[in-house]
């Protein structure tokens, strides 16, 4: 027997106890013949007492960090008590101990805030996975894994999996392919998802499925993107939007409560995209806060702030759209902060030219960085347009409609950030439903599926697929679940009669040969004996990190890929061997 017990449960109640630990040593300090050594296992940290008045031999066997050991002795009170750790009352009095293994000094400091920079630390991700922070973000993930499960089970659903080497699905990102040795110069992709599969088993009659599955997309990485990442992937059939929502809104209650201890007790919010849209500038709002985007002029719906363009004012004349917020308590800010802000929206990812300013004072005044055009009375009438109070900072930005919208989304964001808003402990889940069933590819110049194109059209609006000019107005049965300003999860109800499926592909511009040599497998399924049906599928890693307070995906991974897709501690992808690429019929360019 390696041990008695771990390194996380002695208490004073054990004290006189003969025990035996095995674990990982932290932390050596020697003072004259009395050495004290703090042994770290996944469980926590105890301190061992070395007193070599007992002839430990610990000069001649001398213990380094990460050594791996085995100790015995007795535990006793400690003099001085840690009350940062649970076992910060006692520590091990050593009789003998075994050095299991050495180990070289580590490349980084194996503690909560560590000195190891990001490349560093993912080469020897093994070491990183040694610390707290990555040990409670893996236990949290396991945790909820094992919530969603529990949850799934309790209503029937089965878990059931589906290949990974397969045929494309179309996701909106590029497939990874696998090249197929039996069959020379032909590949299989790895799905992006399992949708189609989960499709066929609701053909099959498995009515309530699901899968934790890893998903491969190859496409350009962010804090929230891995190119392999897992889904909690699910589908029922014989059911509508409403039921799709309250089953997973239901998922979500369970694991917020059984994770988190959070009791959300209200139904989430309902926003449409268009709503989500106008108020917020994107798809995925952060309803943690208020601060809604004011439309004092643009295109969509033809609004129009009849003040704004009255003094010819030209920035406000020639654009196509005007967007302001109302931010709290910021009429006080100095210059120096708003020439801050001006700065922060030049940047190129945010694009703007530059923001104007009007301070509402507290005392009813109004000062703005275009006096010169806007007198008090008509820089009221935009405050009172905004819905500022004395105290507020309204920030104006103009522009193109899609720029300016995206800038204000992210202005808004920012100070949300800048002013506390943001709290990662407060949890904001919303649907938005009613998404667009197309979206223009404006490089492309063509129109492509906005979920993907399994993906059911209102039905009232599927005549309008018959008319190009008409596409952007089509709204599908598909919608998101947000958290905090993330899109944690997205679905849809399905298409699942052979001729909306093959109009569909016509809409995207496939020809018929070609959807069924891509789809014939799907719509084959469909003709015999197809339910209705509709599904959802969770961004596993976002929903493991925004439950861990964080927006970065990769430290809820074990084994994660760097920004360039790479694994840096197997040195992955890396060339294959010329014999390899033989018998694979490839060669490279
Ligand atoms: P979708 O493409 O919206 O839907 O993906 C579902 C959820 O997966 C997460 N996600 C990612 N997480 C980490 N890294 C990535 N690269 C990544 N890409 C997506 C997001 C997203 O909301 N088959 C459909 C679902 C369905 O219709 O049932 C699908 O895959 O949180």
């Amino acid at each position: 027997m390696y041990r008695t017990n771990n390194c996380g449960e002695l208490r004073l109640a054990h004290a006189g106890k003969e025990v035996t630990l095995a674990g990982w040593v932290q932390t050596v300090r020697k003072f004259g013949s009395i050495t004290f050594a703090d042994l770290r296992d996944r469980y926590g940290i105890t301190q061992l007492y070395f007193n070599e008045e007992l002839n430990l031999q610990l000069d001649a066997n001398p213990i380094g960090r990460e050594f791996v050991l085995q100790a015995t002795g007795k535990v006793i009170e400690r003099t001085s008590k840690n009350n940062k750790i649970s076992t910060g009352d006692i520590e091990v009095e050593i009789t003998s101990f075994k050095i299991l293994n050495a180990a070289n000094v580590p490349p980084f400091t194996i503690e909560e805030n560590t000195d190891g920079g990001d490349e560093l630390r993912m080469k020897y991700r093994y070491l990183d996975l040694r610390r707290p922070t990555l040990k409670r973000n893996l236990e949290l993930r396991y945790k909820v894994n094992r919530s969603v499960r529990n949850y799934l089970d309790k209503l029937g659903f089965w878990d059931i999996e589906t290949p990974f080497l397969i045929k494309s699905t179309p996701e909106g990102a590029r497939d990874f392919v696998v090249p197929s040795r039996m069959n020379q110069g032909q590949f299989y992709a790895l799905p992006q998802s399992p949708q189609t599969f989960k499709q066929l088993l609701m053909v099959s009659g498995y009515d309530r499925y699901y899968q934790v599955v890893k998903c491969f997309r190859d496409e350009d990485l962010r804090a929230d993107r891995q190119p392999e990442f897992t889904q909690v992937d699910c589908e029922m059939a014989f059911v509508e939007q409403e039921d799709i929502l309250n089953t997973f809104e239901g998922l979500f209650k369970h694991v917020f409560k059984d994770v988190k201890g959070v009791e959300i007790t209200e139904a989430f919010p309902r926003m449409t995209f268009d709503d989500a849209m106008w108020h917020y500038g994107n798809d995925k709002p952060d309803i943690r806060f208020e601060m809604k985007i004011q439309n004092l002029k643009t295109p969509v719906n033809n609004t129009s702030l009849a003040v704004l363009e009255s003094t010819g004012f030209k920035v406000f004349v020639d654009a196509e759209t005007i967007l302001a917020i109302a931010v709290p308590g910021a009429s006080e800010y100095s210059r120096k902060q708003t020439d801050e802000l001006t700065e922060w929206v030049k940047r190129p990812q945010i694009g703007m030219t530059g923001i104007i300013n009007i301070k509402c004072n507290a005392d009813g005044t109004f000062k703005s960085s275009v006096d010169k055009f806007f007198n008090e009375e008509q820089q009221k009438e935009i405050a009172t347009k905004c819905g500022a109070q004395p105290g507020d900072l309204i920030l104006i930005l103009a522009g193109a409609e899609t720029r300016t919208r995206k800038a204000m989304s992210e202005l808004r964001l920012e100070l949300g950030n800048r002013l506390g808003f943001r709290d990662h402990d407060v949890y904001k889940p919303l649907w938005v439903i009613d998404f667009p069933l197309f979206e223009l590819d404006e490089e492309a110049n063509r129109w492509v599926a906005r979920h993907h194109p399994f993906t059911s059209p209102k039905p009232e609006h599927i005549e309008l697929m018959n008319d190009l000019s008409r596409y952007a107005e089509i709204k599908a049965n598909a919608y998101d679940i947000v958290l905090n300003g993330t899109e944690i999860g997205g679905g849809s109800i399905r298409i699942y009669q052979r001729d909306l499926q093959e109009k569909m592909f016509a809409a995207l511009g496939m020809s018929k040969e070609e959807a069924q040599e891509k789809f014939g497998f799907l719509m084959g399924a469909f003709e015999y004996g197809a339910p209705p049906h509709g599904g959802i599928a969770f961004g596993f890693d976002r929903l493991c990190a925004l439950l861990g307070g964080q927006e970065s995906i990769r430290d809820f991974i074990a084994f994660p890929k760097n920004n360039s897709g790479r694994d840096v501690m197997l040195d992955a992808p890396s060339a294959i061997d010329d014999a390899q690429l033989k018998e694979l019929s490839l060669k490279l360019g």
